[in-house]
């Protein structure tokens, strides 16, 4: 069955960029000039999704707002004769079709994903989690969407990362049976460096059955107390083979300041109308 529908989870609450995100969503933090929910929902749509389902919660209008139409906007812009910038404005209101629900307690991503069953139904559909930003030829989750077509089965994508930071992230215990692509048989919710079951990390890029609706009803509370995506795979696995998918990309946290301020700067590199002064800027910056 074709991936149709997303679902992105934007109901956390950004503390990790605290003063700025106390009235505006993490999620519209901009790096250059877009905010980071529109690179993830860009990369879902180019991908072919047609549905964008987000899980939001307090003080998320904004979010709402971006992907809406802005008549004022739109009005000044053109009463300015500002084409460019409302071509720009109109394209992201006509971007796809738009679902919001409201998680109303931060109690995990798998809470947050089950929130999304009803809408989903019994089909297969795709995760993006907005702090990882990843720069791709393909985008990733199209990459994983061409996995999933192949096995016709759970993918997520993973990625190597220093035994030093792995305790941030999911980690999978794992058998390789094709380039890139690893039958998986144990997941661990952001384990310590000794216990890590390997180096390959997961992602924010998900293909999953709705297999795991049922199961998340039924997930405990893990780590942090809360209902973890990482758990219910586990007791996945009992029922359906998951995949792991080391994609083709360069992936930023963008969830912690490093992370962001590295995208940033990467992203402006990039940029054609930026790029070369932005780097003979930084090539004789001196900071007194
Ligand atoms: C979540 C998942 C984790 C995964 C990570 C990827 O954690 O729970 O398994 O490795 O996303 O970004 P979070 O970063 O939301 O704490």
């Amino acid at each position: 069955m074709k991936i149709r529908k997303a679902v992105f989870p934007v109901a956390g609450l950004g503390t990790r960029f605290l003063p700025a995100t106390k009235a505006s969503p993490k999620e519209m933090l901009p790096l250059v000039d877009k905010p980071l929910i529109q690179y993830v929902i860009e990369e879902a749509i180019e991908a072919g999704i047609k549905e964008v389902v987000m899980i939001t919660g307090r003080g998320k209008n904004a979010i709402e707002d971006h992907f809406d139409i802005s008549f004022e906007l739109e009005h000044v812009l053109k009463g300015k004769n500002q084409n460019s910038l409302l071509e720009e404005i109109q394209r992201i209101s006509n971007l796809v079709d738009f679902c919001y629900i409201r998680q109303k307690e931060p109690l995990g991503l798998g809470h947050a994903i089950l929130r999304a069953k009803e809408i989903i139904g019994d089909e297969p559909f795709a995760v993006l989690l907005g702090d990882d930003i990843i720069y791709s030829d393909i985008p990733a989750i199209k990459q994983l969407i061409d996995i999933y077509e192949k096995y016709q089965s759970s993918v997520i994508a993973v990625e190597e990362v220093e035994k030093k930071y792995i305790f941030n992230y999911g980690v999978i215990e794992h058998k390789k049976v094709a380039d890139s692509v690893y039958q998986i048989s144990n997941l661990v919710e952001k384990p310590l460096p000794d216990k890590a079951p390997s180096n390959l990390a997961i992602i924010g890029r998900y293909i999953l059955t709705p297999e795991i609706f049922d199961i998340l009803e039924k997930t405990k509370p893990g780590r942090g107390g809360e209902i973890q995506l990482t758990d219910g795979l586990n007791d996945m696995l009992k029922h359906q083979v998951i995949y792991g998918y080391k994609f083709e990309g360069k992936r930023y946290d963008a969830g912690n300041k490093l992370g962001f301020l590295k995208a940033t700067v990467e992203f402006a590199l990039r940029r054609p109308d930026l790029g070369e002064e932005f780097r003979n800027y930084l090539k004789g910056l001196e900071l007194t």
